[in-house]
């Protein structure tokens, strides 16, 4: 049996938002939601469960937020289908009949959120009454081949039908200005924090699918968390661990395609993909990293790492380190 796929429960943010019951109740719902899993081991349907109870008299739907995310190795798929005892009961539904998770879905912008739209289809009169916690749909993991001229190339970002929105993949025009940009917004402050918080927020805004972005900088020999956008990170980092540690201790950049085969990554965010590490120096040693991380495997090349190089050196001449207040050297 091959291990290629991964349910992971999606932030509490992104279940919040796609809750469909009282925004009150999403909370507890959120705490219930429990990873899809096989009943036994001959089981080929992963069997998903409600986070809520669900009621559908005959003709009633109800839309149901999963709470669950799908990674999934490329060339794999989950479909998804009504719990076969609910179907031969209540005619049990899905409204897109059976539902088709792609092994891109979990980079979009919604973290690959599964949501199932059910439906009592019964003739014969009889209400469907499960209580939270009950197995109402499985997913069968699955393998598909392309055809022999295929050259499909475009990521995806979007949930439901939405494999043919446009791929933002034409050059990044906000890279040719960046450099300018950061160097306005520094002008006539040398506050180490106050500029890179700043630096941080203008490249949050100014950088397609990017997730997290900000800095560490040494204290004591760690890399200590710093000004960012994005998820809480991780407080403390050794120079020995993870694509940050490695980049401040090699003292050069590092641009990873896909940080799930960087040996030592650390994942902040779940859904980060790819990840581009700067160093910043001063007096001619590393004394921290600009760390940015992306939804979307391999999303920094050549042409972000020197817009970014260049962020770091305009950063690392315009603040005086003395006032960090962490211990650089
Ligand atoms: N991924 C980093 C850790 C920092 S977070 O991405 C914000 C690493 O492996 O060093």
């Amino acid at each position: 049996m091959q291990r290629i796929a991964r349910f992971e429960k999606v932030s509490l943010p992104r279940f919040q938002a796609d809750f469909p019951g009282p925004c009150g109740e999403a909370g507890a719902a959120y705490e219930a939601v429990v990873l899809p899993r096989r009943a036994t081991r001959g089981s080929a349907g992963y069997d998903f469960f409600l986070p809520v109870p669900l009621t559908l008299a005959p003709g009633e739907g109800a839309l149901i937020a999963t709470g669950v995310r799908a990674l999934i190795d490329p060339g794999w798929t989950l479909v998804l289908a009504p719990r076969s005892g609910l179907g031969f009961k209540y005619r049990l539904q899905l409204d897109n009949t059976v539902g088709v998770i792609d092994s891109d879905y979990a980079l979009s912008d919604n973290e690959g959120h599964i949501l199932a739209r059910v439906f009592n289809d019964g003739r014969a009169g009889k209400t469907l009454s499960l209580p939270a916690g009950s197995a109402f749909m499985q997913g069968l993991l699955l393998p598909f081949g392309i055809t022999e001229d295929d050259e499909a190339m475009a990521v995806r970002n979007g949930g439901f039908g939405s494999t043919d929105a446009p791929c933002a993949d034409a050059p990044d025009d906000a890279l040719r200005d960046l450099t300018d940009a950061v160097q306005a917004l520094l002008e006539g402050e040398r506050h180490p924090l106050v500029n890179l918080a700043n630096a941080a927020a203008l490249l949050y805004e100014t950088l397609r699918d990017v997730n997290w972005c900000g800095f560490y900088l040494m204290d004591g020999g760690e890399l200590v968390l710093g000004p960012f956008c994005g998820k809480p990170a991780c407080r403390r980092i050794a120079l020995t661990r993870g694509v940050c540690g490695a980049a401040a201790s090699q003292g050069r950049t590092l641009v990873v395609a896909d940080v799930h085969a960087f040996p030592g990554h650390i994942a902040c965010d779940a859904a980060s993909r790819s990840e581009l590490v700067v160093p910043l120096f001063h007096e001619g040693r590393v004394i921290g990293v600009l760390d940015v991380d992306s939804p979307r495997p391999a999303r920094f090349g050549g042409l972000e790492q020197d817009a970014l190089e260049r962020v770091a050196r305009a950063l690392e001449n315009a603040c005086d380190w003395t006032r960090a207040g962490y211990r650089l050297h």
